[in-house]
């Protein structure tokens, strides 16, 4: 008898436990090292089409993230300060925890990336 409680037991941990690791972790983009250099086609762009161009498009808000339009779009001095790029608005509205931009924001992974491609020269590469 004790041993089948015992066995209840285990079972119970077991299954609570596989339970836990069931879920699908939400797709994070990893920390990068600021030395890395970043491209703007694949480490930003991506990041505006899966999460922002559904709003901000071409006939929607600006800026217009779309792909063919974002760089365009945002090369400019309301989105883009290289003198001081914290304060750029493509990355300080829409940074995580920002209060500034409700509908959206970036990942703290994501806002790292946009912010190192301004470090960077914000450069159409
Ligand atoms: C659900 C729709 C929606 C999504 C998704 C969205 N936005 Fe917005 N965004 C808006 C609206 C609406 C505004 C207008 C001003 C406001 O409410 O903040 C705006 C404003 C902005 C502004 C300020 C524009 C200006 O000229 O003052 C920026 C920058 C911006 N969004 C960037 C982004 C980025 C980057 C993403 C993706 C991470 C994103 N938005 C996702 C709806 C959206």
């Amino acid at each position: 008898m004790k041993n089948l409680k015992l066995l209840l037991g285990l079972f119970l941990v077991l299954a609570v436990g596989a339970c836990e690791y069931d879920f699908v972790a939400p797709e994070e983009i990893p920390d990068i090292p600021v030395e890395e250099d970043l491209s703007f086609a694949t480490d930003v762009l991506p990041i505006f089409t899966a999460n922002c161009a559904s709003c901000h498009n071409s006939g929607g808000r600006a800026p217009d993230l779309s792909a063919a339009n974002a760089y365009q779009s945002i090369n400019t001095a309301k989105y883009i300060n290289r003198d001081n790029p914290e304060s750029s608005l493509i990355y300080s509205y829409v940074k995580a925890g920002a209060s500034t931009h409700t509908h959206a924001q970036y990942t703290g992974a994501q806002g790292q990336y946009i912010l190192v491609w301004i470090q960077q020269g914000a450069q159409n590469n």
